[in-house]
């Protein structure tokens, strides 16, 4: 070793001002619940429960969980910045860092209850208050409040589990404002939004496809909908095709997944209400695009990565693109997991994929919206109305799409218009 024998100094962070900074990496209050429940899965939970409660400036949110909970010393690293464990592959985690930043990016003191035996009713708590760090300059825990620790027997008193509680809550009910109505209404806004967004990033758990249970999650009591933005229900949700990419760059290779899927235009819908819940949080023209999961849990919701603009006649498009954790460093995956961007390697080899989607979902929109004429319709009648040859040539487009011959099939469809309108009209062409 070279550098053996040399001098060291350490140098310790200063935990005030660093803890200060780390406020603010870049959560917003729904993606900081969602880091919080991340953990819950990868404890195996089966539910969590989340209330927002509003008490003045004793407003509180608690996340409870029903997951293998912890020891009092997995408990003390898992409240240091930069926890100390090895993760197993497809593991929601990855930096350390997610329990503390999300939740002091809204509170300033996040309490931490847990309980793993099966028998005794053994709960460990602990407690980092920033006003205690900066007080000290130093990492440290305390005892949690007594009365967090009774509230958090509701949870724990029958089963192991995890509950996290957010209180002193300056970010989400700044201190000047945290009393009275406005501050009622903002939390039960919050609430809102915060199923929202639950139910979009975890609608594969939720659903029941990634676990062996369904997972639920409730706020304020209610249980949150899993929001699928590929409307599997509706029948008229076509998937165009399924590639695979394979990346490999700095030793890291694996495969990407991506699902191109054009949904069905206003009128194909099964109701009026489902086009527009379907138009998701953003609505209709900002959902287009990319929905990127990493082992399932939805990272990006929409946009194209600066592939193509978002367009009112492409907002049909959507792919749902699937990696695993082995390649969380060619996505660049950020500690808020709010973010991941695309690798510059399949930029390129899915741009073609892109832009058959968006043809497809161009002419469907368009097509439904010609007050009548189906000339360039894809399936784009009515539901009620699709007719079996309607279904043919939908079937068509997707196989043509799936082998890449998309265009060869335009082409064939235009000459069959030119030869036998009927028959394109049938076929839904
Ligand atoms: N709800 C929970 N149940 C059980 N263990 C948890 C829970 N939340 C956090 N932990 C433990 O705390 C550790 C640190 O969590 P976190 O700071 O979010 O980092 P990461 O999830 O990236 O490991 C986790 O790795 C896990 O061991
Ligand atoms: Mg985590």
């Amino acid at each position: 070793m070279a550098r053996q024998g040399r001098r060291t100094i350490d140098v310790t962070p200063s935990a005030r001002r660093l803890t200060e900074s780390l406020r603010d990496i870049g959560y917003d209050f729904v993606s900081a619940l969602a880091d919080i429940v991340d953990n819950s899965i990868s404890a195996d939970a089966s539910r969590v429960d989340i209330l927002l409660e509003f008490d003045g400036a004793d407003s509180r949110v608690v996340i409870a969980d029903d997951g293998i909970g912890m020891s009092r010393r997995d408990l003390t690293e898992a409240l240091r910045f930069g926890t100390r464990r090895d993760y197993k592959p497809d593991d929601l985690g990855r930096f350390g860092l997610g329990l503390k930043t999300a939740s002091i990016s809204q509170c300033r003191r996040l309490t931490v209850m847990s309980r793993m035996a099966l028998v005794y009713k053994r709960v460990a708590g602990s407690t980092l208050d920033l006003r205690i760090v900066a007080e000290r300059d130093r990492w440290s825990l305390v005892e949690p409040d007594p009365e967090l620790r009774s509230r958090s027997m509701e949870w724990l008193a029958d089963a192991p589990g995890t509950v996290v509680i957010w209180d002193v809550l300056d970010r989400v009910l700044p201190a000047k404002r945290s009393d009275g109505a406005w501050a009622r209404r903002r939390l039960e806004q919050l609430a809102v939004r915060a199923r929202e967004h639950l139910g979009m990033v975890f609608h594969r758990y939720i659903e029941g496809v990634s676990l062996d249970v369904p997972l639920v999650i409730t706020i304020n009591g209610e249980k949150v909908l899993p929001w699928n933005p590929f409307a599997p229900e509706e029948q008229d949700s076509l998937i165009l095709s399924e590639q695979q990419y394979e990346v490999s760059s700095d030793g890291v290779g694996g495969v990407v997944r991506a699902k191109s899927c054009v949904l069905p235009a206003r009128g194909q819908f099964s109701s009026h209400d489902e086009f527009e819940r379907l138009g998701g949080p953003r609505k209709w023209n900002r959902q287009q695009g990319f929905y990127i999961y990493r082992a399932d849990r939805m990272i990006q919701s929409g946009g194209w990565s600066g592939i193509r603009a978002a367009d009112e006649h492409t907002k049909l498009a959507r792919i749902a693109l699937d990696f695993d954790t082995d390649l969380d460093s060619l996505f660049r995956i950020n500690v808020s997991k709010m973010r991941a961007s695309l690798p510059s390697e399949i930029r390129s080899l899915i741009e073609r994929q892109v832009n058959e989607v968006c043809h497809a979902a161009d002419r469907r929109y368009r097509g439904t919206n010609s007050l009548g004429h189906s000339a360039e319709t894809l399936g784009a009648e009515p539901r009620s109305r699709t007719s079996e040859p309607g279904r043919l040539g939908a079937g068509l487009i997707a196989a043509a799409m799936e082998v890449g011959e998309y265009e060869a099939l335009d082409r064939i469809g235009k000459t069959l218009r030119r030869r036998s309108p009927e028959l394109a009209d049938q076929l839904g062409w």
